[in-house]
């Protein structure tokens, strides 16, 4: 068994072989390694001194290095993750949790081109660039178009793309990954694939089945969408005291039957419930839509703020529709913090005494926040077998409960990390069941980790199953045996991969 030192050594110069140029290759002895292994690094959780770090970073300038990067990562040894935003709730693109693992990073930063052609609305985008990315140059060549994806400019569309995706747009358009029409992928040999070449199971797979399991993904063709050159917003905060209590419990059984065109979410937090819209229309239409189905809310025309779409981007992201647009290409982003999220789906409208209850969650110093983002309109239209994200119709909303904290130390983590998982286990009776489902993007290592198969280097898809089906449900086995089609050796393998399915099955 060749040792670590050569193993990298032979990893690095099949690289350099191939035309990778040295100074893209890192290793833990090169100056800048730290710098840009931290450069998209969002959660602190995952450098911490004893986190297994990779053996190499990757940087790669065009497509043929990543192919190079697989080919020799598989000659030699040594697995590969793909990294395009960094925003892995538990890190696997740039950390493993097995200290034995030989691991690279093939960081996908550089590969950010975004290309709009708002002739025929669609654009290219590499996974490398930012969601405040594609959405700048889609306003940029188009008042009236725009992407459908998350509300952090900062998340990558790699990793956001893989596993869905979801924003402001979605009740009425879906999610990033239902608007992905052709994508370019290196498969587990290195081949450079398109939708025409790597067929419709796989291009069906990487819609939302998760990040690194089938191949890296370089660029994503969009189908743009139409917005209307004036959209409405508002943000209306309710405290204990206003009923925040009574209108959460009413907004559960009103948010996923308004109109398409209007989203209202909630961040829950401290002691209050923030109520947040997005409307594609005017003011006095949206507040025509408020008083017929949720008069409680009190919302008024002074609430209102008429914008473009690009800047109800910079408001959900910065709180404030003021901010220069420029702000969506910062991708240094909020300050680096320590984070556990977990997710819900929600199908009936959770009582009001538990509501009543999770105050005194709130309150405790080390409490977090809950996100609740409604579904229906388009996400209750598509099938649940359409991608691989099954979570559509007969879910009202999904509920992320999201733990941030700065202090460094085990105490810290200790109980910022019980918090989420107390609210969640005492959350167990009032969401979805059979499987208790989450989201695959809101990662949470939680639901259980991959297992190898006795005897076989491959990951078990029994032990997968249980994970898997949470995220997944009946999409699971089909995603097994895409993996089993692309990719049977398993090289792209991480903590939440997609195991080959067993030829037995
Ligand atoms: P990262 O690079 O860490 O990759 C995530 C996973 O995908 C890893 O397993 C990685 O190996 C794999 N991967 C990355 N690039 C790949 C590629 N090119 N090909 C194949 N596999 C690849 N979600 C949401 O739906 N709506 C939202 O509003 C938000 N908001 C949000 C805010 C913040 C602050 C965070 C930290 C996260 C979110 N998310 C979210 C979740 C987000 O969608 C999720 O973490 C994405 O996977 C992040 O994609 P990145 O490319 O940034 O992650």
């Amino acid at each position: 068994v060749a040792s670590v030192f050569d193993a990298t050594d032979a990893f690095l110069v099949c690289l350099v072989d191939a035309g990778v140029p040295p100074r893209l290759l890192q290793t833990p002895a090169s100056p800048s390694y730290s710098a840009l292994l931290l450069s998209s690094v969002r959660n602190l959780r995952y450098v911490t001194p004893g986190t297994p770090r990779p053996l190499a970073i990757v940087a790669a300038a065009e497509p043929a290095h990543a192919q190079a990067a697989v080919r020799c990562g598989r000659r030699h040894g040594v697995r590969v993750r793909a990294r395009s935003g960094g925003h892995d709730y538990e890190g696997l693109s740039y950390a493993s949790l097995d200290p034995r693992e030989r691991f690279a990073v093939l960081d996908l930063a550089a590969l950010r081109d975004v290309r709009v052609d708002s002739a025929r609305a669609e654009a290219w985008a590499g996974s490398g660039a930012t969601l405040g990315e594609v959405y700048y140059a889609v306003a940029a060549a188009s008042r009236v178009l725009a992407f459908p994806a998350g509300i952090c400019p900062t998340v990558g569309v790699g990793g956001h793309l893989s596993g869905g995706g979801f924003g402001t747009l979605m009740r009425r358009y879906g999610l990033a990954a239902d608007n992905v029409i052709d994508a370019v992928l290196v498969d587990a040999d290195g081949r450079l694939l398109n939708r025409t070449t790597m067929g419709e199971d796989l291009f069906w797979a990487i819609r939302g089945g998760g990040g690194e399991s089938f191949g890296v993904v370089l660029s994503w063709k969009l189908r743009l969408v139409r917005v209307p050159e004036t959209v409405t917003v508002f943000t209306v905060r309710r405290s204990i005291s206003q009923s925040a209590t009574d209108l959460l419990t009413k907004w559960q059984a009103i948010a996923s039957a308004l109109p398409r065109d209007l989203i209202l979410r909630v961040v829950v937090q401290n002691q209050h419930a923030q109520f947040e819209a997005l409307f594609l229309g005017r003011c006095s239409r949206l507040l025509d839509h408020m008083r017929a189905h949720f008069p409680d809310l009190g919302v008024t025309q002074p609430d209102c703020e008429e914008i473009s779409w690009i800047q109800s981007a910079v408001y959900f992201a910065f709180y404030s529709s003021s901010k220069p647009l420029e702000l969506l290409l910062d991708r240094s982003g909020e300050t680096r913090r320590y984070i556990k999220a977990k997710s819900d789906f929600v199908q009936e409208p959770i009582p009001r005494h538990v509501w009543e209850s999770t105050w005194s969650w709130l309150e405790k110093p080390e409490a977090g926040l809950l996100i609740l983002d409604p579904y229906g309109g388009r996400m209750g239209s598509i099938s649940p077998s359409a991608t691989p994200f099954p979570h559509r119709k007969g879910n009202l909303y999904n509920m992320q409960y999201y733990s941030y904290w700065f202090e460094n130390g085990t105490a810290a983590l200790e109980k910022r990390m019980s918090w989420a998982r107390g609210l969640y286990e005492q959350m167990e009776p009032y969401v979805s069941k059979n499987p208790r489902t989450g989201y695959v993007n809101y990662r949470d290592l939680d639901l259980g980790t991959n297992e190898l198969e006795d005897n076989n280097n491959v990951t078990s898809y029994a032990k997968a199953k249980i994970w898997g089906e949470k995220y997944f449900k009946g999409n699971f086995e089909r995603l097994a045996a895409v993996k089993a089609m692309v990719d049977p050796d398993d090289f792209f393998r991480n903590e939440q991969s997609i195991p080959p399915l067993p030829a037995a099955k």
